[in-house]
């Protein structure tokens, strides 16, 4: 079917690859030109597993092309809006971008059009663009709108596209319903060429589920909301294992078991980032407030991560005293770990708190050093994981890079100033760091010291 996205940021791109990738033709706009000319050029604008290639791929057969707005608008027989929401001031998303491109729809296109908001969007926007779709078209445009709400995690939406779990689909014409059902064909019945696995192995069936437009916007926000609530809930475990003496890997691991409970999303650390969960959560307050709806529960969630931060600066002020002049290590930058997206990145936050207090930054990460030195250029920025350290009071882990899990500690040892290692993701082996001479403090309880690396090693088991 001939396809077009709108809009090429994390969820655009994939989006546009993948749905070339399982056979489509899609064509993909982008409104900022720099972004643009750099995707016609075969350069990549962003960072995340497995996209360069498949977009490589479905180009060389012509299956993906990119271009503008107006364009894409021409082309697809079905259009799926990919443009940012980000939040506004009070916390609303800001549906903006959406609107413009709704215009642009009505005015330009001709015939029929199944207009598709894969954004994350505030319940009832589907029924707004019905709404805002029929005031300004002209040229006898026919169209159905549908959501498609996306479920892809940065740094594994190639995977998550391919091989998800679920795809939710609110639509409320039969046509809507059949059309989106066909696109993703392919995909329900794992009948396509997978670019991530050689041979690739079955999966299990994707469940298709279709329903009404609300819902399906609803499905995306509570999903969203719920599993930034699981994080919030474990942090606050977390902050009562400190105070009680009690080890909240322990405590996750015990209760993960519940298979009511499950075991992802109880790995506490300094709270949760990106573009999606912070905005979402507010988003999704604000939703529910203008229903009459008092949703304290997720103003909790916020707060709680909203003092992770500053709990963490605290945790490193205990141990450094006073920050003024001290040297600090810094690795990992990004939101989490494979993407180089700093947007709402704790580590960032924490970078500045140290920073006002004094404290002298190095940091490292793999990907994400270039958008961070645009948002915190006065850090000096190494090569790698040692060059950062040298020198240090304390390394801090702020991004959980399967790199860093693999430091010869034994070297490291011989850079730092001080051997404390403050990890705020619990990532790493609290043994192999305290047998390299390294103080150890992680999250919620956790904390050890070189002496005591033989009784690890006699009562460590991995969960
Ligand atoms: C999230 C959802 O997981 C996706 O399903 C959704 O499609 C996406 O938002 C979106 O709305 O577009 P993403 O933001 O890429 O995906 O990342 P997650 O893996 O969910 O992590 C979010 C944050 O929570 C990260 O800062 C991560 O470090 C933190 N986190 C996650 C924890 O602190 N503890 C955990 O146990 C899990």
């Amino acid at each position: 079917m001939k396809l077009s996205v709108i809009g090429a940021g994390y969820v655009g791109l994939t989006t546009a690859a993948c749905l070339a990738q399982i056979g489509h033709d899609v064509f993909c706009s982008e409104s900022d030109v720099e972004k643009l000319s750099k995707l016609q050029s075969g350069v990549m604008p962003l960072f995340e597993p497995h996209l360069e290639d498949v977009i490589e791929g479905v180009r060389k057969v012509g299956r993906l092309h990119f271009g503008s707005t107006e364009d894409a608008i021409v082309w697809g027989d079905a259009i799926f809006i990919c443009v940012g929401t980000p939040p506004l001031a009070n916390g609303d998303a800001d549906l903006s971008a959406i609107e413009g491109v709704a215009r642009v729809i009505a005015k330009r296109a001709i015939g029929y059009r199944l207009i598709i908001e894969k954004s994350t969007v505030p319940v009832q926007t589907g029924a707004q663009l019905r709404k805002h779709l029929s005031v300004h078209s002209t040229k006898g445009l026919k169209y159905d709108v549908a959501s498609n709400p996306e479920f892809l995690r940065e740094g594994t939406s190639v995977e998550d596209f391919l091989h998800p779990d679920r795809i939710v689909i609110g639509a409320d014409s039969q046509r809507a319903a059949d059309l989106l059902r066909e696109i993703y064909e392919p995909i329900v019945q794992q009948k396509f060429t997978c670019p991530i696995h050689p041979n690739c192995p079955k999966h299990k069936d994707p469940i298709f589920l279709a329903t009404d437009t609300n819902s399906a916007e609803l499905i995306k926000h509570a999903s969203n909301s719920f599993l930034a609530m699981k994080i919030s809930f474990i942090n606050m475990v977390a902050n009562l294992c400190e105070q009680v003496g009690a080890d909240v890997t322990e405590v996750a691991y015990g209760m993960g078991l519940d298979p009511r409970i499950g075991p992802s999303f109880l790995n506490p650390g300094i709270g949760f980032g990106g573009f999606c969960f912070p905005k979402d959560v507010q988003a999704f307050i604000r939703i529910a407030e203008k229903s009459g709806c008092d949703f304290s529960l997720l103003k909790e969630v916020e707060k709680i991560n909203q003092r992770r931060v500053e709990h963490f600066v605290e945790q490193v002020r205990k141990e450094l005293w006073v920050l003024r002049g001290k040297k600090i290590a810094v690795w990992g930058l990004a939101f989490k770990p494979n993407t180089d997206d700093v947007r709402f990145a704790p580590a960032l936050s924490i970078i500045r708190l140290l920073q006002a207090e004094g404290a002298l930054i190095r940091a490292y990460d793999p990907e994400a050093m270039e958008k961070a030195k645009k948002e915190i250029p006065d850090v000096t920025y190494c090569h790698d994981a040692y060059e950062a350290a040298e020198g240090t009071d304390a390394v801090l882990l702020l991004t959980e890079w399967e790199q860093f899990r693999k430091v010869d500690w034994s070297r490291l040892a011989t850079l730092v100033e001080r051997p404390l290692i403050i990890d705020g993701r619990n990532a790493l082996s609290r043994e192999d760091v305290v047998s390299n001479g390294f103080h150890y403090l992680g999250v919620g309880g956790i904390s050890a010291a070189p002496q005591m690396a033989k009784s690890l090693v006699s009562t460590s088991h991995s969960h």
